[in-house]
């Protein structure tokens, strides 16, 4: 298996993995509709390979976190993660996201926030997020879904509530 950077030649590509992954078509629109935002990091975004076909892809976005005694902040959003399902359970998510991770962390971004299985971010790292002040933008159940990871960057009066750009809004 190999890791790469997506490239604009992926695009059908990952649109018909994500569509496989999550059995619907929601977020490989939102995928596409973020590629062509301002919110989109491609540094970070990448794909997993296998004999040259892509098995596996990760997103990023610039989110804002912002409270009312601290000046607003870009982190990370981390989404989608998606591995074709007769791929998953060998490793490919883990790759894609411990890869990404550091790449996030080289760039001295300060964290990553995921809303996802509390089962599976916990093992990279992810904490609920409330535990650190930071607070989503909508309900969300459970509480520990909402998971952030902190980078080297990361100091702890970054509180607040994080803003996502309105892509997500449709999901
Ligand atoms: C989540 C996903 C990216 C993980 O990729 P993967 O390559 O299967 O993951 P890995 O092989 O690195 O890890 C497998 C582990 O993930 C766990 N896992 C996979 N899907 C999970 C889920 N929905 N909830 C909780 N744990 C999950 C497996 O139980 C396994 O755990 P174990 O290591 O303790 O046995 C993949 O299952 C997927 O594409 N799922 C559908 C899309 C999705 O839900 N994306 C995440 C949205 S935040």
């Amino acid at each position: 298996m190999a890791i790469r950077l997506e490239t604009a030649w992926d695009a059908p590509d990952v649109r018909k993995l994500l569509i496989a992954a999550f059995g619907r078509a929601a977020e490989a629109q939102l995928t596409d509709k973020l590629r062509e935002s301002d919110a989109y990091v491609p540094q970070l975004c990448l794909v997993a390979e296998q004999s040259s076909v892509i098995v596996g892809h990760v997103m990023y976005t610039h989110i804002t976190l912002e409270s009312e005694s601290n000046p607003a902040i870009q982190v990370l959003a981390l989404a989608p993660v998606s591995v074709y399902p007769a791929f998953q359970g060998r490793g490919i998510g883990k790759a894609l996201i411990a890869e990404s991770l550091s790449r996030a962390d080289a760039r001295g971004e300060p964290m990553v926030v995921v809303l996802g299985h509390p089962e599976y971010f916990p093992r990279f790292g992810f904490v609920p997020a409330s535990t650190l002040g930071i607070k989503p933008p909508w309900p969300v159940d459970p509480d520990a879904a909402f998971m952030v990871k902190t980078l080297s960057a990361y100091r702890d009066d970054m509180r607040g509530t994080v803003t996502y750009p309105p892509e997500f809004d449709e999901v």
